[in-house]
């Protein structure tokens, strides 16, 4: 293989101004930095694909109050994952060629530690970019939070986007009997019955909620996985079934609007007579939760019982705080990923 040239200089997206409600474009800046020369156990990664999710919007805030994610610093370069292949190597323990992953943030080349990379086998996937995908949360929540399993009846609020894609297609290969979605357009109403297989959906923005988990889960749901929070907490704590698990995952209706969301009322009585499990919960990207969902992911893409739920955004590193701030808004179907190089 001949040695990849390195380039001088390569882009990154900073920070340019702290966000304060939605993130728009003068909240970013698209800096040329020289390249760093690679020390001893060095690597230098070209990142292919960047990794777009909800979090990336909290961490642009003043005071994001995440305790185990450190907010983005004015200046500096945006946190983010991303995966890349190794084109210079000063360690023994990474190759020229080798597929890494980093959360090195938003640039087009990553210079650190070997250590700081996760390898990954290319063989897994059809390309990179399915490694790049909010699945370990999905999975976690879905399996080991909620423990969903055969017979189950779910609801997965904010299901058209990056971790309800996939949590809805894992309850349904775990036995859920019957997987139901919530989303903001009827494109992506569509989307879910017609491409992500689940049972039912509908539109938040049609009618109650309630009047429609009522009619599509007759007997009442089993499972929650939230990640809007407001109303459909509200709605869904009303549509349980006996002893339901709510796994807690997010507040979209807070982050995207306002934050009202993050604090809906509990119907306590409600909760106490269907002894409801309530479970908020983490997802700290161990080793372990990654693993899990890779093995499970790969096999079931394998055996055709599930799709990759996402948005290619094209147009490289410029395009990337667009991508951001469509997915805010709610333009983009699945895990957002932006294109920057094909090699
Ligand atoms: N607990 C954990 O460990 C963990 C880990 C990762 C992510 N999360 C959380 O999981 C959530 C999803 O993250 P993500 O990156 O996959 O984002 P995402 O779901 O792709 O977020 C974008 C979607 O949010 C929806 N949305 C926007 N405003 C909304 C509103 N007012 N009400 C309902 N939905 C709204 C939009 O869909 P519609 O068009 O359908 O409205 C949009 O497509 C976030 O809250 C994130 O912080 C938690």
């Amino acid at each position: 293989m001949t040695k990849p040239v390195l380039p001088a200089k390569a882009r990154e997206v900073r920070l340019a101004r702290y966000v304060t409600d939605q993130p728009t474009k003068d909240d970013f800046e698209i800096a040329e930095v020289k390249l760093a020369k690679p020390g001893d156990g060095e690597v230098v990664v070209r990142n292919q694909f960047l990794h777009v999710t909800a979090v990336m919007r909290d961490l642009m805030t003043e005071d994001p109050g995440l305790p185990m994610m450190p907010g983005n610093k004015l200046g500096e370069r945006l946190w983010g994952g991303g995966i890349g292949v190794v084109v210079h190597s000063e360690s023994p323990d990474m190759a020229v060629g080798d597929l890494v992953m980093n959360m090195d943030g938003w640039a087009e080349y990553s210079v650190g530690p070997s250590a700081d990379y996760f390898k990954v086998d290319p063989s897994w996937y059809p390309g990179p970019e399915y490694f790049l995908s909010q699945g370990p949360t999905a999975y976690h929540g879905m399996v080991d939070i909620a423990e969903v399993g055969d017979g189950d009846v779910v609801y997965v609020s904010g299901a058209a986007g990056g971790v309800g894609s996939l949590a809805g297609q894992i309850a349904k290969c775990r036995g859920a009997k019957r997987v139901i979605g919530s989303a903001g357009s009827a494109a992506k109403v569509k989307y879910l019955v017609k491409e992500l297989g689940f049972d039912a959906a509908f539109d938040y923005h049609d009618g109650p909620i309630l009047d429609r988990l009522r009619e599509l889960a007759p007997d009442g749901i089993t499972v929650f996985f939230d990640i809007v929070g407001g109303a459909q907490f509200e709605a869904a704590v009303q549509a349980a079934a006996q002893d339901a698990r709510f796994a807690l995952c997010g507040t979209l209706s807070a982050q995207s609007g306002d934050k009202e969301g993050a604090f809906p009322r509990l119907d306590i009585m409600a909760a106490i007579v269907r002894q409801i499990v309530i479970r908020p919960f983490s997802t700290y990207h161990t080793p372990e939760q990654i693993m899990a969902w890779h093995q499970h992911f790969s096999q079931w893409l394998q055996e055709k019982r599930f799709v990759f739920p996402h948005t290619m955004v094209k147009g490289g590193m410029p395009a990337a705080p667009g991508a951001l701030i469509g997915l805010m808004h709610g333009k983009h179907k699945g895990n957002v990923i932006v294109k920057l190089s094909d090699s």
